[in-house]
């Protein structure tokens, strides 16, 4: 893609850009033919930056509702916060502030999800362009009225807010990093911040090293359709003193702090917890809510006598467990007349791919598709067959 400048993204706003960009928006786009159809109108860098953009449009549909009317830059795109996290944050999170800063706000997921929410932003943003970007996104969006855009470090400015956001670049020469002191900027910088502003909240990579978080911060997980997405630390007024664990869309919160053990064997009903629920260490607190029991105390995996509504784990019903062969799962998938099956695994050394493949000569067109389970019970290596409750 060709590189953006401040002028570029002047170019790009202008009204008569913006009307090229609705047209193509309705067209096919061909690498070839689109760019020469616009070089008869452009000079080749105008051609190269407006078939970017509606390159760009089309794939940020998935993270911004109104892509039709903003403009991108590719790599802060990949960058940006989904939609469904950033409302939630926005509207959650941040409910009690009037006032939120976001600090290194890039193109807006996040700014712009906070002004929709109808806070006043102040959105810093050191990179030219992406502050020149989410200048144009806040106007196009009607939002211009509730953020401010300021361009330069944050760390030289005065800030007089009641609560700021953070989202740290992780990548760190290059590459991606979750070291939290490897960020852009490190953690250090955050909790320094956090010492004058009342509430700060720093969006973070999933997979952290706690251990790194300093005493006394928050710390929860947000899953989106099962897949874990992102840990959100909290300071100062957003310190929460219990972990929580958040599944979107249902917008679900699980949070506190984690139970004893409830060990027990295999029941009528199986449960895979959110991956959010076993990040934030909560699968204990899980079971108890559904008057479960884990099945080893290394295994993230309940199971109880008939299988509840929960937002919080995907349930299966036991057909058959037993210690793992793979004869006596192909007699298995046989009786059930199984027409799929997915293999998932805890703690067991068994690759689920190679299994599936190995199988794939006991199912039968048309039947169920079924799930096994590989894991480990009590020093066992132990499976479990289910289909979804
Ligand atoms: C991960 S991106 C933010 C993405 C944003 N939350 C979104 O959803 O679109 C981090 C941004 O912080 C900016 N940044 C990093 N350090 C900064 C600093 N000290 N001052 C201002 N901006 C900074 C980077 O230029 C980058 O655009």
């Amino acid at each position: 893609m060709r590189a953006l400048t401040p002028a570029a993204v002047r170019f790009l706003a202008s009204s008569r850009v913006q009307a090229e960009l609705e047209a193509l928006a309705a067209e096919p786009l061909e690498p070839l033919s689109t760019l020469a159809a616009l070089r008869r109108g452009w000079d080749a860098d105008e051609a190269a930056w407006i078939y970017d953009q509606a390159l760009l449009r089309r794939k940020a549909r998935v993270k911004f509702p109104r892509a039709a009317a903003m403009l991108f830059e590719a790599e802060a795109l990949e960058q940006a916060s989904a939609a469904p996290l950033a409302r939630w944050r926005a509207e959650q999170v941040f409910r009690p502030y009037g006032r939120v800063a976001d600090l290194g706000a890039g193109i807006g997921g996040d700014a712009l999800a906070l002004a929709e929410a109808g806070k006043q932003v102040l959105a810093v943003e050191r990179d030219p362009v992406r502050a020149a970007l989410l200048e144009h996104n806040a106007a196009a969006l009607g939002l211009s009225g509730r953020l401010r855009v300021v361009r330069g470090d944050w760390r030289e400015l005065d800030l007089n807010t009641e609560a700021a956001f953070a989202d740290p670049a992780r990548r760190a020469g290059g590459r991606r990093t979750v070291r939290l002191h490897a960020m852009e900027p490190p953690l250090d910088d955050l909790i320094r911040l956090a010492k004058r502003v009342p509430a700060v909240a720093v969006k973070l990579a999933p997979a952290l090293d706690k251990g790194e978080l300093p005493q006394g911060a928050g710390i929860g997980f947000i899953s989106l359709s099962g897949e874990l997405k992102e840990a959100l630390a909290g300071f100062g007024e957003l310190a929460w003193a219990e972990p929580w664990a958040l599944v979107l869309p249902a917008a679900a919160c699980l949070r506190g702090s984690e139970g004893p053990l409830r060990a027990g064997p295999v029941a009528s009903c199986f449960y895979e917890p959110d991956p959010a629920v076993i990040r934030a260490g909560l699968v204990r607190r899980l079971a108890a809510e559904l008057d479960a029991v884990q099945l080893d105390a290394q295994v993230a995996y309940l199971s109880s006598s008939g299988c509840r509504e929960t937002p919080f784990a995907r349930s299966w019903q036991v057909l058959e467990h037993g210690p793992f062969r793979q004869k006596t799962v192909a007699g298995w998938l046989a009786a059930y007349s199984a027409g799929g099956l997915e293999v998932k695994r805890r703690r067991s050394p068994v690759d689920p791919a190679l299994l599936e493949k190995k199988l794939a000569g006991a199912l039968v067109p048309g039947g169920p598709a079924l799930t096994l389970f590989l894991t480990r019970i009590r020093g066992r290596s132990w499976a479990i067959l289910g289909r979804r409750g």
